[in-house]
């Protein structure tokens, strides 16, 4: 039993919020906490007397360290479970620190000028957080997330050394919007519009954005095109797997979104650099993600499957071996369950589990760690009692 912080009602927030309250035994209280109140108070009005969760919400602004520090202090949870964005990783850390208590994300930090995710600056709290006796647990959403905990796991049980792995993520799912993205706009358009890139042989190699393409046979969808990009979890799986030769990440892309992408990027409305436009300084990518779709209100119109999962080569006993872990979650089933679709499910669930096993002591140690560095065990089981099911292929077809 203990209580939990949870900081962002978006998308991702308010999933994990119901799987908490479906989660009573482990969380006995849950605190809202956001920029806009009224999303906070909405999703407890919904809540509250459908669980034994107590539920309170709070205003906050978590780019100041200060005032979130003290509404953590207030409110004494064991952790705090951070879903607002990424540029406020390094921000809530800081209040986690100074407050003394856990930490849990699913997303790298970025800094909000530079398109540009990496690890290093949350790994250089490691010191600070094994100093004080506290956990931050970074990436535990699906993808940064349940597909470093496949990795664990399937070097745990199946191998005795991993060489190659592919993740595919791919969503199948249809909003009916010409162009509409499934989680955070200008988070999702910075990642899809970089450069690519994968490891190999001990480094990275770089690709122009969409250089990369293949089409691959996905269980229960079908055939999709998908494309190689930078993901995050590329950088600690690399390093924490021993013996891997090559990670690549390939997320899947229909023609009519990479046709509105090009265009927009065309008309640099994916731009990231300040423009004035009658005597007010505006971002590009923040204004166009005040045009579209909030990805919270899908939910309702999306329809199809997402396949999330990770193709492994190794060896077993001297003998080359390959494996396929994967989950498929269906848009409808998620939004008749918690109100969202299946992008914001996948992310929210393990966030909740993260969260529940540093809470529990399962997954508790001083520092600062990435999912694969954990017992997989007992995420997966919880990924099985908490909705998102997983299956093996041990003959899978392999991306050439
Ligand atoms: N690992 C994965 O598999 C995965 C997949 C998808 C997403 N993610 C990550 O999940 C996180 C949430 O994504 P999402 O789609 O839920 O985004 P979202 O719908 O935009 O929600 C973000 C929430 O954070 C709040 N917020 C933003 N800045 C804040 C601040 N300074 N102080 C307090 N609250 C703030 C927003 O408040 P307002 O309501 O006021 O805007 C909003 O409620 C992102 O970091 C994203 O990268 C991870």
């Amino acid at each position: 039993m203990g209580k939990i912080m949870i900081v962002g009602c978006g998308g991702v927030g308010s999933v994990a919020v119901h799987k908490c309250c479906q989660n009573s035994d482990a969380f006995s209280e849950v605190v809202i906490a956001s920029r806009t109140l009224s999303k906070c108070d909405a999703l407890k009005e919904k809540l509250q007397g459908t669980t034994k969760t107590k539920i309170t919400t709070a205003q906050v602004d978590a780019d100041d360290t200060a005032v979130l520090t003290e509404l953590i202090r207030k409110e004494k949870p064991d952790a705090v479970l951070n879903l607002a964005l990424p540029y406020q990783d390094l921000l809530i850390m800081e209040a986690c620190l100074a407050a003394g208590v856990h930490y849990i994300d699913t997303a790298n930090y970025e800094p909000e000028d530079t398109a540009k995710f990496e690890y290093k600056w949350q790994w250089e709290y490691r010191e600070r957080f094994e100093k004080a006796g506290l956990t931050a647990l970074l990436g535990s959403g699906f993808d940064p997330g349940v597909t470093g905990v496949f990795s664990a796991y399937a070097l745990k049980h199946y191998f005795d050394e991993i060489n190659y792995i592919d993740i595919l993520d791919c969503n199948a799912g249809d909003n009916g919007y010409p162009f509409a993205t499934n989680f955070n706009p200008e988070i999702n358009i910075r990642e899809v519009s970089a450069n690519g890139s994968y490891w190999e042989d001990g480094h990275w190699v770089e690709t122009k954005p969409m250089e990369i393409k293949r089409t691959y046979n996905f269980p229960e969808i079908g055939k999709r095109d998908m494309y190689l990009l930078h993901h995050e979890e590329i950088e600690s799986l690399a390093l924490n797997i021993p013996g891997i030769k090559r990670i690549r990440f390939f997320m899947t892309f229909s023609e009519s979104y990479l046709t509105h992408l090009k265009c927009l990027e065309n008309v640099g409305m994916t731009s990231i650099e300040p423009v004035t436009y009658k005597g007010q300084e505006i971002i590009p990518l923040q204004f166009l993600k005040t045009l579209l779709p909030d990805p919270a209100s899908l939910g309702p119109r999306t329809k199809g499957k997402t396949n999330i999962g990770c193709i492994f080569i190794g060896k077993k006993d001297g003998k080359e071996k390959k494996l396929y872990i994967y989950n498929t979650c269906d848009h409808q089933e998620c939004y008749k369950e918690v109100g969202s679709q299946a992008v914001a499910y996948t992310t929210g669930v393990p966030a909740m589990i993260g969260a529940m096993l540093v809470m529990n002591g399962t997954w508790r140690k001083p520092g600062v760690f990435n999912v694969e560095e954990f017992d997989p065990d007992p995420f997966m089981d919880a990924l099985n009692k908490w909705g998102l099911p997983w299956k093996i292929s041990e003959n899978p077809d392999l991306v050439d």
